[in-house]
């Protein structure tokens, strides 16, 4: 996904991650030649980012594999700029997502339906969607930082370059 993303956009700075050193020097390396993209060793729940420093934060089947999934959100809140989003898909609890991980003993706490929508909100994010594909399969979901209201009923605009933070 960075690799494409960072092919068709060359204006857009990426942050890829991910927990695993294995997984962030293959990334690295897949991603040597696009100059606007770095690659850090993080974690997910846990990010090495100010306040507000992105403006979007990306999760591809990802959030199951965290154990604490609920921090990771709060962290892509945390580190999301207001009016930023927050953008992924993921593996839904069923028996074949179960089969798979029992497969491949990778750790992982599956997202129940209709659990990750009070998460977003409780991290602070609105405008959210969940959509459920593929018989229930997987979800999609989109959510908002908010941007604080302004006396005159305006909104604060950002001046930040353009950053997001998208996984490998
Ligand atoms: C199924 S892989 C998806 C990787 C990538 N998004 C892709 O599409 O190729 C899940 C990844 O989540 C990473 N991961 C697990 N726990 C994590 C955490 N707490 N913080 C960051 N990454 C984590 C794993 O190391 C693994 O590489």
């Amino acid at each position: 996904m960075a690799a494409e993303l960072g092919r068709t956009d060359r204006q857009v700075r990426l942050t890829v991650t991910d927990l695993d050193p294995v997984m962030a020097r293959a990334a690295r390396q897949r991603l040597a030649h696009l100059p606007h993209v770095v690659v850090h060793q993080a974690d997910a729940t846990r990010l090495p980012y100010k306040d507000g420093s992105f403006d979007a934060v990306t999760s591809f089947l990802m959030l199951h594999h965290v154990i604490e999934w609920e921090s990771a959100v709060s962290e892509a809140s945390r580190v999301l700029r207001p009016g930023g989003m927050f953008l992924g898909y993921d593996l839904v609890a069923s028996r074949v997502a179960s089969l798979v991980h029992l497969v491949d003993r990778s750790p992982h706490r599956l997202i129940e339906r209709g659990t990750l929508e009070p998460v977003l909100a409780r991290a602070g994010l609105q405008a959210v969607t969940v959509q459920y594909s593929l018989r229930g399969l997987v979800l999609r979901f989109a959510a908002r930082k908010p941007r604080p209201p302004q006396p005159g009923g305006g909104a604060i605009e950002s001046t930040s370059p353009a950053t997001g933070q998208v996984r490998p």
